[in-house]
């Protein structure tokens, strides 16, 4: 169906009031993360890009969890003091938006993977030819849980919603599940919503009862099909789990039709910002916090953790590397095994191969830190900077005690304790004098010997 010229303006409002008892959980069920940002941030990034006129979230205890992210998305909060139902929670907003005039797109905080090409369907089918009053979603899931029913004919015009502890078995029988995102005029939505009940066997105000109040006045409501991992709900942390596995599926999908190469996509993990470079290659178990982004041609090799770093292109990571928040790879770098990097910076084609603890450093062009070389940054108190000058070569199993500077083209003996700046092309020796002396084992050998006997 093709788009109106003009679409009409909308607003959106989600519901996420729901105790989420569920998930068994001090954090509230809309912040569980999934793809490594709150299920309630996948919503609200896809609901920005249809420009809504208004947003909208329906909030109840733990609502302070909650607010920060609304607010920053534009949105705003309606509260819902007591939990009585998706009908009762839609009511509490009609102060809010009460004199929008437009289409109302109503989400659930816990059916976050909604597709905009799915919320655009929804606003068209209300404004096909036959003006719909109500236009629900449903999918067909390979195991319908306890999904509520559309009892619906085959043009798609919904006779009946009843929900799963209501239904009876041949209403179970049906396979068009209820994902719960509705679409609704603003003008035919609250005088609707007026006349719910809860005479139901949950004793809740069920928004769904509104298609049976709109048919009573001799209106229609049509249901569009969507995928059903797509219009997933979660609330238990098994849920939540099986979405994540859809999410990442779908994200290395994506990554790999991009140019990234995967040769074990499904043991590689995505954040929801991860930026993955043309011909960069991903070797298996690797991790991937927020923050990400891996340049053209760059690798990962297997078992590396990485979070909040840039990586240029053509740059080498790992195996067993661990990439912490502010860290940045220049092109053709190489962090090595058992490398953890935070805060630092490596210009274009310097490597730290082996063993190594950099953190809040500078890192110059083609310099080498040898394994074993720590640059010591914590008193217990604050933190200080390390700067290692370009082409300086680090001896192995040395200690950077920060703040200190390396200069350019220095040469730090191997297993040097560093206190204070190394000029530019130094050689800087900082351990304990090696002493020599000759045939001091033989005697040393002999001496004990005769002990040993003698007792
Ligand atoms: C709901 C639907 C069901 C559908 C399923 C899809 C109703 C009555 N049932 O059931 O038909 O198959 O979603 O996932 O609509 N909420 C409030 N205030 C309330 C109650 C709920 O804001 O008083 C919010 C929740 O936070 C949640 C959403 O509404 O985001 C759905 O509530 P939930 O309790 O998860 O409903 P389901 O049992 O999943
Ligand atoms: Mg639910």
């Amino acid at each position: 169906m093709p788009s109106p010229a003009t679409p009409a303006p909308f607003a959106a409002l989600i519901l996420a009031a729901g105790q989420g008892t569920r998930m068994k959980s001090a954090l509230h069920k809309v912040m569980h993360p999934l793809g490594g940002r709150p299920m309630l941030g996948h919503l609200l990034d896809s609901i920005a890009t249809l420009s809504p006129a208004r947003i909208a979230v329906v909030l109840g205890s733990g609502r302070e969890q909650v607010e920060p992210l609304v607010r920053a998305s534009g949105g705003e909060v309606v509260v819902q003091a007591q939990q009585l139902g998706t009908g009762h929670a839609v009511q509490q907003a009609q102060g809010l938006l009460g004199d929008f005039s437009g289409d109302v797109l109503i989400l659930f905080g816990d059916t976050p993977l909604v597709t905009t090409a799915t919320m655009r369907r929804m606003l068209d089918r209300l404004h096909a030819p036959d003006a719909p009053a109500i236009v629900v979603v449903g999918s067909r899931p390979p195991d319908p849980l306890a999904y509520g029913r559309i009892i619906a004919d085959e043009a798609g015009i919904v006779a009946r919603m009843v929900e799963h502890r209501d239904a009876s078995e041949q209403e179970r029988a049906c396979t068009l599940c209820n994902s719960g995102l509705m679409a609704v005029r603003s003008e035919d939505l609250w005088p609707l919503l007026s006349g719910l009940e809860n005479a139901n066997d949950a004793g809740e105000y069920y928004l769904p009862d509104i298609v049976g109040l709109a048919r009573a006045v001799g209106r229609v409501a049509a249901v569009i099909e969507a995928d059903p991992d797509e219009v997933a709900g979660i609330n238990s942390r098994a849920e939540l789990a099986a979405i994540e596995a859809v999410w990442q599926a779908r994200s290395r999908a994506e990554a790999m039709a991009e140019g990234a190469g995967m040769a074990a996509p499904e043991t590689v993990f995505l954040s929801f910002d991860t930026t993955l470079g043309r011909d960069c290659v991903i070797e298996p178990y690797v991790v991937f916090g927020p923050g990400v982004s891996v340049g053209e041609r760059a690798r990962i090799r297997a078992f590396s953790h990485i979070e909040g770093a840039v990586i240029a292109a053509d740059a080498e990571i790992g195996p067993f590397a661990r990439l912490r928040p502010g860290t940045e790879i220049g092109e053709g770098a190489k962090i090595g095994n058992f490398v953890e990097a935070k805060k630092a910076r490596l210009g274009p084609g310097a490597k730290a191969s082996h063993l190594s603890y950099l953190g809040d450093c500078e890192v110059g062009a083609a310099a080498n830190v040898g394994a074993g070389t720590i640059t010591c940054n914590y008193d217990g108190f604050a933190k200080y900077r390390t700067e290692i000058g370009a082409g300086a070569f680090i001896g192995s199993n040395s200690a950077l005690v920060a703040p200190v500077a390396i200069g350019a083209g220095a040469i730090v003996g191997a297993g040097s304790v560093v206190t204070s700046d190394v000029a530019a092309d130094a050689l800087v020796l900082g351990r304990g004098a090696q002493i020599e002396k000759p045939g001091w084992a033989i005697r040393f050998r002999a001496a004990q010997a005769a002990k040993k006997k003698g007792a």
